[in-house]
């Protein structure tokens, strides 16, 4: 990933545009409104915590606790707009990429023994990196390919290394206001139907030993946003927060020079290098982005989304939690979606043909804009076609519409 990019076409612009449009008449996501900091002073630091370099340790100032490993030096070298998408520019000379991550498991979620739950590309000062993608043009629709190189020696047997693509994030706050319940029966319902879609909810064991609902992720892997962000610090940035104390971050036992690197915890954050609050603003921050489909009326073809079967899965609008309803298009449920979707790192209980349903928010196309969980997909149609699995049926119907009748549906997701 190229170093020190510093394009940011939202910048001040978006987030004084969020914070104004949140704080007006308290139009803000309810769980925004309900957080600790509800202020535009919470809000604004949000915004800037998303934003900020972080710097390698020891360093003069309070910032320092970027590696040993990483990927990126902040939330928004990936996510560098709020509805933009990680990008593969495919010229000539080959394959730009920015918001990719390689994660590292077996079919079950076990990370890699020497290399942790992800190849990291970079580290500071005397640190190797982990390793490095090779990306390619390729004839054919999909337009690239890739490869993964280890540079710490050879990976376990069981091992995948699997490509992830940073999503836009504006609107994806609102998964965590669907309700637990209603996702459950949803699941039951299907299960009741027959009719081969049949999505699992993803329970996860919270430190008290209660069960929550994995809503973000493509595995539904993180139950809350400060979880989702504090797994980013850990293993994009090597960040380590209070949820994910380990101040080394994605470094495992087998690699020393990773472990005896200085770290940043400073006691004033309680130990640990991004505190609580700045978390907390973080999340607040990203509740008062929304996507188009949350600010106005769905654009026309609503009926043919729901026809051909689309909206078995994503699900335009879902209960929440205490009244109300969530526009995310999304059963928050896994689904097998078949061979050709498989990565072949799943998680615990889940496999690795399984994926949540993704939300359909901000999927405009944009420059280097790609689709699914790797971007394999460089356009909406063929996101569609390479759904396989319990989604087969879905796909062919729409691939039998008239062409019209595609084209409306298309244009339908490109306004959502
Ligand atoms: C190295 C690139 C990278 C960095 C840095 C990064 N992300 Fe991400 N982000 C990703 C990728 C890739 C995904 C998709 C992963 C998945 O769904 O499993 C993602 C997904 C997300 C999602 C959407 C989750 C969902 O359920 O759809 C949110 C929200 C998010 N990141 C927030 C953050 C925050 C906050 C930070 C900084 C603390 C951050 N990200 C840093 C690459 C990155
Ligand atoms: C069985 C459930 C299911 C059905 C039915 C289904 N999808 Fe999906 N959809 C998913 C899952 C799961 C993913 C994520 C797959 C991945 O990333 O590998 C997805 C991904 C997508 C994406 C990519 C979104 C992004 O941001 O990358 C689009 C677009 C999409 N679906 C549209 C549709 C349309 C249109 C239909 C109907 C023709 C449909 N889906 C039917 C489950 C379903």
């Amino acid at each position: 990933m190229p170093r020190g990019v510093t394009e940011m076409p939202w910048g001040r612009r978006v987030a004084a545009a969020a914070v104004a449009a949140a704080l007006a008449a308290g139009a803000m996501a309810p769980a925004a409104a309900a957080g600790e900091g509800a202020s535009r002073a919470g809000l604004v630091s949000g915004w800037r915590e998303f934003r900020r370099t972080w710097t390698p340790p020891p360093a003069f100032g309070t910032w320092d606790g970027l590696g040993p490993l990483y990927d990126a030096e902040s939330c928004a070298e990936c996510h560098f707009g709020p509805a933009l998408a990680g990008r593969l520019l495919i010229g000539e000379g080959g394959v730009v990429a920015r918001g990719l991550a390689l994660r590292l498991g077996d079919a079950e979620g076990r990370p890699d023994p020497l290399y942790g739950r992800q190849l990291q590309t970079r580290a500071v000062g005397a640190v190797t990196a982990e390793g490095r993608v090779v990306l390619a043009p390729t004839a054919g629709p999909v337009g690239f390919g890739w490869t993964a190189e280890a540079l710490r020696g050879p990976l376990a047997p069981a091992t995948s290394v699997a490509l992830r693509l940073a999503p836009a994030i504006v609107g994806r706050a609102a998964l965590a206001r669907i309700d637990e319940e209603a996702v459950a029966a949803l699941a039951a319902a299907q299960a009741a139907r027959g009719d081969g879609i049949a999505g699992r909810p993803r329970w996860l064991a919270g430190a008290d030993g209660t069960r929550r609902l994995g809503r973000f992720g493509a595995r539904a892997d993180q139950p809350d946003l400060a979880h989702q962000s504090a797994w980013a610090f850990a293993l994009d940035m090597g960040v380590a927060s209070p949820i994910v104390p380990a101040a080394a971050g994605d470094c495992t036992p087998a690699e020393a020079d990773c472990l005896a690197a200085p770290d940043g915890r400073d006691a004033n954050r309680g130990g640990v290098e991004v505190a609580a609050p700045e978390i907390a603003h973080i999340v607040l921050w990203l509740s008062t982005l929304e996507a188009p489909a949350q600010r106005r009326a769905p654009p026309p073809g609503a009926g043919l989304f729901a026809a051909a079967g689309c909206a078995a899965c994503h699900v335009p609008t879902m209960p929440a939690t205490g009244g109300g309803e969530v526009t995310v298009y999304s059963d928050l449920l896994l689904h097998d979606m078949g061979p050709g979707l498989d990565d072949g790192v799943g998680a615990p209980g889940v496999g690795s043909r399984a994926w949540r349903t993704t939300p359909l928010l901000a999927l405009a196309p944009h420059p280097g804009r790609r689709y699914l969980h790797d971007g394999r997909a460089a356009t909406l149609a063929a996101a569609i076609g390479a759904h396989g699995g319990e989604a087969a049926a879905a796909a062919r119907a729409f691939a039998a519409l008239p062409g019209p009748d595609r084209e409306t549906l298309l244009a339908f997701l490109a306004g959502l």
